[in-house]
Parts: C-alpha cells; structure tokens; sequence
C-alpha cells in the first residue's frame, strides 16, 4: 500500500461519500474531477490525485502538431500509469487533420476518452485558429470534430468557454454542434476568452446552460476551497465539476468536499508530507533526470505548502536547495515543524491568473 494506514483510513472513509456516475458512456468514480493543467497533469499528478479521490483526470494539453512531428518530449507526455483508471487526454491544434491523427495515436496509449482544447485563451494558440478561436466559427466546428470523432473508437469530448467576448457568448450553441457530432460531454469554463481569468465564473450562466443542453455538462471555474466545492455540488443542475487551481494548493480538496462539514480541515501537516513522499516516488519513476525530477517536484511542493505557517520562507529556502535529496530533507523538517497548525488560503488572492483553458 502507497500510504500508512491512518492516512488509507481517512482517505477509504472520505472516498466511500462519493458515488460513481456515467457521463455518456464515460465512468468515473466521482462527480468531482480534475480539470487539465499544461505542465502539471502529467501522470504523476494525475494519478496522486486519482489515489485522493479525484473522480477522473484529464491530462495537460498536447499538442496535435508535435504528435504529428513524433517530437520526442511531446510522446512522453502522452504516457499514463498503469493504475490510472479514469483519465482523458486533451489534445490541441486547429488542422482536423492532424487532430484525426493525433487523436488516433494518443488513443493507442490507453486513455477513456479524448478531450479537445477549445478554451485555451494563450495568444500563440488562437492565432492559429486554435484553442478558444474554435468557438468563433461553430459552423466550421462540425466538420472539424467529425473527422476526429472518425479516427478513433474511444469517446471524444471537448472543453470550452462561455465564448470568444461577452458578445460572442455562445456555449450553447457549440454544444449543440457537439450534441450532432456525437460528442460524450462538454466541460466548460465559465469566463470568456476575452476575460481570460479575470472577474468571476458565471455560474449563473452555466446552471441555465444545463437547463437546455442535450449533452452532461461539467461546470468549472473559481472552486478553490472543500467548501465552495460542497456547496456547488450540493446545489448544481451539472452532471459533474471541474476542480484546477484548487487542487493545486490543496491536493486533498476532492475528499475534503466530501465531509459533513467541510470547513474542517482533516489533513495534517504529516498527511501532506506522506503524500508529498508518494510524488517523489512517481515523478523519479516517471522521469529520468535529476534536474527534471527537482523542478517538477519543488513546484509541487510549494504550493502544497501554501497556507501553512512559514510558507513563504520554506518557499524560499526550497528554490535554494539545487538537489534532490537536499530539497526532500528540508521539506520533511518544514512539515514536521507544523505539527498540528493547520492551512489558512487567502482565496480571494490572485493565484495562478493565466492558462491554457
Ligand atoms: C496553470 C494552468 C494551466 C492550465 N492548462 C490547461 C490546459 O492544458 N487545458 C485546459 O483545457 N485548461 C487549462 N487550464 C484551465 C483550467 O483547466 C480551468 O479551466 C481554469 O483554471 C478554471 O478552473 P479553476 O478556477 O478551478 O482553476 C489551465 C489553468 C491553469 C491555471
């Protein structure tokens, strides 16, 4: 077993609160899963967070073009663990073409489904025609996700925003489009390209979109906190949710949203120095360079520490330490010297406000 048997106990009794649903013909073990991230959800990632009650997971964006180049460190990106069990991979770029094949070959890696980036606001992307730039021309969409939809035998799905400006708001019209094309289910953001990550989700907008779509609809946008998840959750017409940035500083947010009172905060300093134990050991496993391994791993690590006392002087100190075992060292002092003081996030704080999606 990965983790000891306190923290397997807390997990097992959180977990069991969540039920399984079907989204089209897609499983997952929650309603509650884990929005893709570019340099991030790597597999890593992706399935600490299956092991922490994630319903599913979608991996960072990849891009359509690179595949088609067999560009070395883009096929590495396509790789999952053998013990992830409900993950997508999303795939980028404005050529059908080389989406079609680009879809085929992730799909021989072995995801559930395959994801298109059409929210990614990042200028580089739209220019070409890509990311949230698929919004503007729905007439032009159906064609497009056709001949993805027809190089591969797993479901496709897509991700989105509300649309390209407050004037171009048309989210449901791209999910019809979606609907006739045979798409799983749409996840969407609740900002426009335009606004990038500013302001607030429009979760008024996205409860009225469930309202009349033909298709499940997974709500994402501003869930930081447990609380704000439960609450959502308890409240929602959407058939699941998107979690991104939350996770990021609290990895235990998917079974934490699962309490009665979610206010209260059930893992320790310890439980994230376990858990911080099990990402060294996947991100060595998964990579072969001790430069790649520390760079992956100290980001991780700071922002999980994000909250807890001292933080930003750890912080510091861990974008010192040049190795490995030296930066695992002093992680292990810093969350032992917590003990019991609990997280405190200022989330109304500006946190991560640029992305690809
Ligand atoms: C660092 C970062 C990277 C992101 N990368 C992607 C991506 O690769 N694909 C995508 O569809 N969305 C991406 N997004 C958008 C998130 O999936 C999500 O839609 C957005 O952050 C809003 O959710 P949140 O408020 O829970 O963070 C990214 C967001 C961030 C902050």
């Amino acid at each position: 077993m990965a983790y000891s048997d306190q923290l397997q106990s807390k997990i097992d009794h959180l977990q069991k609160r969540s039920q399984p649903l079907a989204l089209g013909s897609i499983e997952f073990s929650s309603p509650l899963i884990l929005a893709p991230m570019a340099s991030i959800c790597n597999y890593p990632f992706r399935l600490l967070l299956e092991e922490l009650g994630a319903g599913g997971t979608v991996s960072e964006l990849i891009s359509a073009h690179a595949i088609h180049h067999g560009n070395a460190r883009t096929m590495k990106m396509l790789r999952l663990h053998e013990k992830e069990r409900n993950v997508g991979i999303q795939l980028f770029g404005e050529n059908a073409d080389m989406m079609a094949q680009a879809a085929k070959v992730a799909q021989d890696f072995g995801p559930k489904f395959i994801d298109v980036n059409m929210g990614c606001p990042v200028r580089k992307v739209v220019t070409k025609g890509g990311g949230s730039a698929l919004l503007k021309d729905p007439l032009a969409l159906g064609p497009y996700l056709k001949k993805i939809k027809a190089a591969i035998s797993i479901p496709l799905t897509i991700k989105i925003r509300m649309g390209w400006d407050e004037e171009g708001v048309n989210a449901d019209e791209i999910i019809h489009v979606a609907n006739e094309e045979g798409i799983e289910f749409v996840a969407i953001h609740g900002r426009t390209r335009a606004q990038q990550y500013t302001g607030k989700a429009d979760w008024n907008y996205l409860e009225s979109l469930k309202a009349e779509s033909p298709l499940p609809l997974i709500g994402n946008g501003d869930l930081h906190n447990p609380y704000s998840v439960s609450q959502r959750l308890a409240t929602t017409g959407l058939d699941a949710l998107m979690i991104a940035r939350g996770a990021l500083r609290n990895p235990f947010i998917f079974l934490e949203s699962m309490q009665d009172n979610p206010k209260e905060q059930i893992f320790s300093s310890v439980d994230y120095l376990e858990i911080i134990q099990r990402l060294f050991e996947l991100i060595c496993a998964a990579f072969d360079q001790d430069r790649v391994r520390l760079i992956q791993l100290r980001k991780f690590i700071v922002w999980f520490a994000a909250g807890f006392p001292n933080a930003s002087k750890f912080r510091a100190a861990a974008f010192q330490n040049q190795d490995l075992d030296s930066l695992m060292i002093s992680t292990k002092q810093y969350f032992l010297s917590i003990e019991n003081r609990g997280k405190s996030i200022d989330f109304e704080g500006v946190f991560m406000n640029s992305g690809h999606g």
